[in-house]
């Protein structure tokens, strides 16, 4: 296909897939590249009957075939999804809800209809001074703001709801607004996000925070918020999703939110044969595929929550697809795909082998290659399972392909100083930059690492994710690389080393899993304060309550803990 003509085609798709015309899709959708070709015959319709539909989704060759082009289908779909996002949605302290809030999707079924467990929060404002005299039901009620939302959006990436709220709630009482936040310093930002994970994320907020600051605040010293997707884009940390998110719950924009959640219910609606890791599903096609559900409504924004707030529990990965409760099970292409797929198991063999070309067309741009026959193929294999339309739901997605993860082997040192009143802990400051950057972590050093071994080679070629398993690390390495560290830390001599735990703790992160041998003992000489490791690293002996003060990660919480089940175990 010549390229002018491509590109008219590729117009022609994107703009029929937006079924009223002055679609406000963004300027900075990615346009799909591949050719792509629009044959009208290949349209199903939520009215298609199943069997139609299956052969039309089997030989479908064009993204035409995920769009939405009914206006009454989309017109339901929004009236479904509203209905019960306003019924049945999470009350949480960004949206304006009183307490108490409840992030929990455990219970979902009964969303409604059962008075809910609060997420509790004392234990998480163990300082009285955070909260004063506050206990859960004395919180306040948030308004909602862009500055509340952006922080919550920045929280949420790669965190659980309910892990978010009690720092979604402290943050707001320490920092209430984008001003508070912009002059904060970087230790008490620091101390506030410690726990959550990805820190990077913090000092993105601190600095987007400072950028507000400077660039939208008018004469009169109020912040003049930016209302589109590309001027939140420019904030330090604010990519698309983010932007999104904002400008559609804030000011209403009539743009979608994608993220895995969301397009694992895309995928379920309009047979996605392709996993939501995939570039071009989650970065590119959906983005487009999912403009006509925003618009033609008030409420953009809740139709985004809904939508991320289904993939997060009807429409998760153990979704059936038919449950009575959840507003989209009429629209699944999922359930209505597999019984036609099963029945139809003629006698012409299913091609999922890169040596044979499959007999259907398999050029969709956005399933990925072979992943319709690949599907189906999955579904035959359970079709003795009673209740079969559960499968169709299950998988679609597809999932996605599985890499090992690095391990290493790290020796940790708790040293422990009593003098004075407070045991004290040694924690030494991680560098600047990388995995945890600027965190106070307990002092170790590497025993083996995955990366230097040829076991790292072999494990990443298994097409299932089985991690490297590390050797049996001999006693003399473990006493070399302690003396190693002790003097490293410069800390004189060490009493009572034992060892915590028979088993080793892990520490798993998203790229990297960490196994922790770890060992105490007590040091008795005077301290050093100021003291710093040989490669500049600030070390110091902090109490719990220090600790509390500069904020610590979850795996030296999850020392600690291992720490305090020792003294137990060795005192009884
Ligand atoms: N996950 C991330 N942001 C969300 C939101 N605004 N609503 C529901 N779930 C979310």
């Amino acid at each position: 296909m010549p390229p002018s003509s491509r590109k008219r085609t590729v117009q022609a798709v994107l703009l029929s897939s937006s079924f009223v015309k002055g679609s406000s899709a963004s300027a900075d959708d990615v346009l799909p590249t591949k050719a792509v070709s629009l044959s009208s015959s290949s349209i199903p319709s939520h009215k298609t009957n199943g069997t139609e539909l299956f052969q039309a989704w089997r030989a479908h060759d064009s993204l035409q075939f995920h769009a939405f082009t009914d206006p009454s289908e989309i017109q339901r779909i929004q009236h479904q999804l509203l209905t019960w996002y306003h019924a049945h949605r999470r009350k949480l302290p960004w949206r304006g809800d009183p307490p108490p809030w409840n992030g929990s999707t455990s219970n979902f079924g009964n969303c409604g209809n059962k008075k809910q467990k609060q997420t509790s929060l004392k234990s998480f404002f163990k300082n009285p001074d955070d909260m004063t005299g506050n206990d859960d039901t004395s919180l306040p009620t948030f308004p909602v703001t862009p500055y509340g939302v952006w922080v919550s959006e920045i929280m949420l990436q790669q965190t659980r709801v309910e892990a978010v709220i009690p720092y979604w709630v402290k943050w707001m009482q320490s920092f209430s607004t984008v001003q508070a936040l912009a002059t904060a310093t970087p230790e008490q930002v620091n101390a506030h996000w410690a726990g959550l994970g990805f820190y990077r994320r913090a000092r993105m907020l601190h600095a987007g925070a400072q950028h507000v600051v400077t660039h939208y605040t008018t004469k009169d010293g109020t912040v003049q918020w930016p209302t589109t997707v590309a001027a939140w884009q420019q904030l330090p940390g604010v990519g698309r999703y983010t932007a999104s998110a904002i400008c559609s719950i804030c000011f209403q924009v009539a743009v979608p939110v994608v993220d895995g959640n969301v397009c694992r219910v895309f995928s379920r609606l309009r047979g996605v044969a392709q996993h939501v890791k995939a570039p071009v599903f989650k970065d590119q096609y959906a983005w487009t595929l999912l403009q006509p559900l925003v618009e033609h409504t008030d409420e953009p924004g809740n139709i985004n929550q809904a939508l991320m707030e289904l993939g997060a529990t009807y429409c998760a990965p153990a979704g059936t697809g038919l449950e009575e409760g959840d507003p989209l099970k009429e629209f699944y292409y999922s359930t209505r795909l597999v019984e036609p797929a099963i029945v139809s198991n003629d006698l012409s063999p299913i091609l999922v082998s890169s040596t044979m070309a499959p007999t259907t067309a398999a050029s969709c741009p956005l399933c990925a290659e072979d992943g319709v026959e690949q599907v189906i193929q999955q579904w035959r294999e359970c079709a003795i399972i009673p209740n079969l339309r559960v499968y169709g739901h299950q998988y679609l997605p597809m999932a996605p392909p599985q890499s090992a993860k690095r391990v290493q082997v790290w020796q940790v040192a708790a040293l422990s100083h009593s003098a004075g009143k407070e045991k004290r802990w040694l924690l030494v400051q991680r560098p600047p930059t990388g995995l945890l950057a600027g965190q106070w972590e307990f002092p170790c050093i590497c025993l083996w690492d995955s990366a230097d071994t040829k076991v790292d080679k072999k494990f990443k070629t298994l097409k299932k994710a089985v991690d490297p398993e590390p050797p049996t690390i001999p006693l003399t390495k473990k006493r070399a690389a302690w003396k190693k560290l002790l003097i490293e830390l410069s800390v004189g001599t060490v009493s009572s080393v034992q060892t915590v735990g028979v088993s080793s703790l892990e520490h798993v992160f998203s790229h990297v899993k960490h196994i922790l041998w770890l060992q105490t003992g007590q040091v008795d000489d005077a301290m050093d304060e100021a003291a710093s490791t040989p490669d500049g690293r600030a070390m110091q002996w902090m109490t719990a309550g220090d600790m509390q003060q500069v904020g610590i990660t979850s795996g030296v919480k999850k020392i600690l803990q291992a720490l305090k089940q020792h003294v137990e175990d060795r005192s009884t």
